[in-house]
């Protein structure tokens, strides 16, 4: 039996797979066994098996924004789901379906190939395209919730296959109802709407200043938001790392304002009414972490927000960090950080 058809025993299982090249940061891991998954109609049967089994499951896509385990137990799904399918396009929108196994990047980069612009500024993030909506990647101005019309996926808990709207998929900053519901659904599709009214977006400060004055093209917003990446975050094949580790933390306008007299210094952008988005890496930059090392891990040197992985560094380590990390950024600021990679 191949890995194409429906049927999926635990016979076809990978004993033993390494995880160290499908994860960002780099962990050796292995998972205790493993199934790649390239249809939809595959999910059911394979959960039924996994169930009559006893066995813990869990998903790794892209490995972009994940903490591994040296071991993960049980099954481990691999969602290889591809395809990249024009739905409808007139004069007002371009609606796509993409397979959640397909490489974000490289999708960014076909949308704008055949003319479909809009999610330029989200050019270079790692990860697939089932992973995006589960923490609403966002870089540079944009989100992916702003092109999202619904997510396709097997909801583990009713044992169907679903469709969420965009109002069901409750998209937040760095959230969504997949990430509040863990191993709930397994995405399997996502569904964007490209409208076909294009405007850059230049809100993001760098951006603003280089094509200050300019009319500048989607591929050129692309190529730009690519340099910048490139500049301030690490590329994982180089250095293990899974972007940022913490959320920008919200806080009352009032407490903003406290800090605010203490530290003028502080970056902070506008959020909803009475709140505050704070700059994470400026907090633990501050602090002094930016190019600390802890043994076999350390704080980004470029950018504070991000940690990274020298060779052989594992969870515990990476976590121990993390905690060093939130602990004086409270004991300075009274602010928590909230680590943004799920830990399995
Ligand atoms: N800053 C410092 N020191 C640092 C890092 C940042 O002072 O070490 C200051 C910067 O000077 C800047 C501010 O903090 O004034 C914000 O920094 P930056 O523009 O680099 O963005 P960020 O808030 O650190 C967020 C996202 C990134 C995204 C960028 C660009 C989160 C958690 N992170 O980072 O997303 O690429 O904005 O839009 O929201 C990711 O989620 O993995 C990720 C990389």
């Amino acid at each position: 039996m191949n890995s194409a058809s429906k049927d999926l025993s635990l016979a076809n299982c990978t004993p033993k797979l390494g995880l160290k090249q499908r994860n960002t940061l780099g962990i050796e891991s292995y998972a205790e066994q493993a199934m790649v998954i390239s249809k939809s109609e595959q999910i059911p049967s394979l959960l039924q098996n996994i169930k009559a089994h006893g066995l813990p499951w869990q998903v790794l896509g892209g490995g972009s924004n994940v903490v591994l385990p040296s071991a993960l137990p049980g099954v481990t799904l691999l969602i290889d789901i591809a395809g990249k399918e024009v739905i409808s396009s007139d004069e007002t929108e371009t609606l796509i379906r993409v397979g959640a196994g397909e490489p974000w990047h490289d999708f960014v980069q076909w949308t704008l190939a055949q003319g479909f612009p809009g999610m330029e500024n989200l050019a270079l993030i790692p990860g697939t395209v089932g992973a995006s909506p589960i923490q609403n990647i966002g870089a540079y101005g944009s989100e992916v919730a702003h092109f999202i019309e619904c997510v396709e996926a097997f909801d583990t808990q009713t044992q169907k296959f679903v469709t969420l709207n965009k109002s069901e998929c409750q998209f937040a900053y760095r959230d969504s109802h997949f990430k509040q519901h863990p191993g709930r659904f397994i995405i399997t599709q996502v569904i964007f709407k490209l409208p076909k009214v294009w405007s850059a977006k230049l809100s993001y400060a760098e951006l603003a200043k280089q094509f200050a004055n300019q009319t500048p093209t989607p591929q050129e917003i692309f190529n730009a938001v690519c340099a910048i990446r490139s500049s301030k975050l690490p590329d994982p094949q180089v250095l293990g790392n899974a972007g940022s580790f913490f959320q920008n933390p919200i806080v009352s306008e009032l407490q903003y304002i406290e800090l605010a007299k203490q530290y003028p210094a502080i970056v902070s952008f506008p959020d909803a009414a009475g709140q505050r988005k704070l700059a994470a890496g400026w907090l633990i930059d501050q602090c002094g972490f930016k190019g600390k090392r802890l043994g076999p891990v350390g704080v980004y040197d470029k950018q504070a927000l991000v940690l990274v992985n020298y060779g052989g560094g594992s969870a515990q380590d990476i976590l121990g960090l993390a905690k060093q990390i939130q602990d004086k950024v409270y004991e300075t600021f009274g602010v928590q950080l909230q680590i943004e990679p799920n830990i399995l």
